[in-house]
């Protein structure tokens, strides 16, 4: 018997980002599209805990956020974490599109049926928050807005197909590296972060290319400053008049297909930047759910 989740990567419409409090963490305002590049997490019964991620060299030990995720849900079902855990790995590793976060969300879910444990939503949510300020979202999937540390979802009235063209380099882009260097250049006074009331109404109706030419990313100049790749990326959609964004901490780019053979702006895209790694997606997607 085994257990099969599909679990989505995301990209960020919109991440205002607030002043570091206490904790170290950032308040956020951010726009959360779930697409349809996934990782697929399958669990089996076992005597032991065990992960596996073939193809990749991830550490597969207790740091691991999968790890993490089958004994936080363990722990509050008040069960022993028995299971053998297999991930394909599909989404960019350390791309800003949460692909650990995926693979924690994943886990929850599968595991929780595998165990038959039944879990409320609001409580798998719960869980989900302690793992990481991503995991949530993942759950919850399709458009939803992020607040608190990007952990709190709500999900948003949104119509309107995106197609991607994601740029993903080869070297990934650190997220605590990010956001300790917008500590560095922050302004005294910050405000907390919200998301313009304009761009969520083009979010609504469904306004595409607005809402990629409006996106905003309070990381992207800082991942565009110190990623000589994303910044290539970055400069080629704007030779190409195709609008982007910078996806979470970067350093994947977002290319938006308006229009014509997204295959062919792939194609032209990849030709142009060597060393990167182009494919194809769409959003919204579902959030993590049963294959
Ligand atoms: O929550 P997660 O573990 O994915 O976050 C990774 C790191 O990103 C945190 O350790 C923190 O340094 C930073 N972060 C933050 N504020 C947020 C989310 C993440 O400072 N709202």
């Amino acid at each position: 018997m085994s257990v099969r989740v599909v679990a989505p990567g995301k990209v960020n419409l919109y991440l205002a980002v607030g002043p570091v409090d206490a904790s170290g963490y950032h308040p956020l305002a951010t726009v959360f599209q779930a697409l349809d590049i996934a990782d697929d997490v399958v669990v089996r019964p076992s005597n032991t805990l065990s992960l596996s991620m073939p193809g990749t060299d991830l550490p597969v030990d207790e740091t691991n956020l999968s790890i993490r995720a089958a004994r936080a849900l363990a722990a509050h079902a008040g069960i022993e974490p028995l299971a053998e855990i297999e991930i394909i790995k599909r989404i960019p590793i350390a791309g800003g599109m949460a692909g650990g976060s995926a693979d924690a969300a994943g886990t929850l879910l599968a595991l929780d049926v595998l165990w038959g444990l039944q879990t409320p939503q609001d409580e798998l949510l719960a869980i989900a928050a302690t793992l990481g300020a991503d995991v949530p979202f993942i759950l919850v999937g399709g458009t939803a807005l992020g607040a608190r540390r990007g952990d709190l979802i709500t999900p948003l009235r949104a119509v309107g197909h995106y197609t991607w063209v994601l740029i993903t380099q080869q070297q990934g882009h650190s997220t605590p590296e990010a956001f300790r260097v917008f500590d560095e250049n922050a302004v005294p006074g910050l405000p907390q972060p919200v998301v313009d009331p304009e761009f969520l109404e083009a979010v609504a109706v469904g306004d595409v290319g607005a809402v990629v030419r409006d996106a905003r990313n309070d990381l992207a100049q800082i991942c565009l400053a110190r990623h000589s790749g994303a910044r290539a990326a970055a400069d080629a959609c704007e030779s190409l008049d195709v609008p982007y964004l910078v996806s979470g901490s970067g350093p994947t780019i977002a290319a938006l297909c308006e229009s014509g053979d997204p295959e062919a702006l792939r194609a032209e895209l990849a030709a142009r930047l060597t060393g990167a790694t182009c494919l194809i997606a769409r959003g919204p997607a579902r959030g993590a759910h049963l294959a």
